[in-house]
């Protein structure tokens, strides 16, 4: 009988080391992010003008915007693909020319649309999502995204970069656009701090963090 028993219990370890589909699925994450300097209007710009579009001459000790700085330190973290959101009419270079039309946007509740197709979520368990802060919340190609996209089931982390709102309103709005995804984590990094500082501040968060398995 012991015999049998241990027969048994060797087949069934056999099927389950051998069963994909009952072996635990590996959780799969993804990042996804909006930068204004990738969101310019480029045409008969000159390179180091576009390189320099979203940010203003008094601030031009930082190389480039520090959303680009922390998705590259979630990407090393995390080992996640990354996908930027790119809107198909893109945003005037300077700031004064657009911060305006940028809130009519947000009034009107303008829906964007992509360059490059929405990435496939169907098989992703967690979603970071960086974006800077326009008028107290999220851009608004930010929130078309949300509106456009189910994220149900998921888990969410949302990462900014702000010049004194702070997270502003985007965790009330993520509730109303996805009721069932799980927020994990949310930061806001000052925007004008030079990119090392941004690094060093994002790495001490990240560190903190017991959500980030790697
Ligand atoms: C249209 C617009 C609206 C903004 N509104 C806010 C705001 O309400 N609160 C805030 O803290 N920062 C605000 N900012 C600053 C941004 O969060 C961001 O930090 C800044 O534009 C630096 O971005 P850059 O690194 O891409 O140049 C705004 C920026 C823009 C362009």
């Amino acid at each position: 009988m012991r015999k049998i028993i241990l027969v048994c219990l060797a087949i069934l370890t056999l099927i389950l080391s051998a069963s994909p589909a009952m072996a635990a699925k590996p959780e799969k994450a993804i990042i996804i992010y909006f930068d204004y300097s990738e969101n310019i209007d480029t045409e008969g710009m000159a390179i180091d003008a576009i390189s320099q579009a979203s940010i203003a001459e008094s601030e031009r000790f930082r190389d480039r915007g520090n959303v680009l700085v922390m998705v590259d330190l979630l990407k090393e973290r995390t080992g996640a693909e990354v996908y930027a959101l790119h809107v198909t009419e893109p945003y005037a270079p300077k700031f004064e020319d657009m911060v305006d039309g940028a809130q009519t946007d947000k009034n009107e509740n303008r829906q964007f649309s992509f360059a490059e197709p929405l990435p496939e979520l169907e098989d992703v368990d967690t979603v970071y999502f960086l974006s800077p802060i326009w008028w107290y919340t999220m851009p608004q190609p930010v929130r078309s995204f949300f509106q456009q996209t189910d994220l149900s089931g998921k888990q969410l982390a949302y990462f900014s970069i702000n010049r004194g709102s702070n997270n502003g309103n985007i965790l009330n709005e993520l509730a109303e656009y996805q009721p069932n995804t799980e927020i994990i984590a949310q930061y806001s990094l000052n925007a004008m701090i030079d990119n090392e500082s941004a690094e060093k501040e994002f790495t001490d968060y990240l560190d903190t963090q017991n959500w980030l398995s790697k």
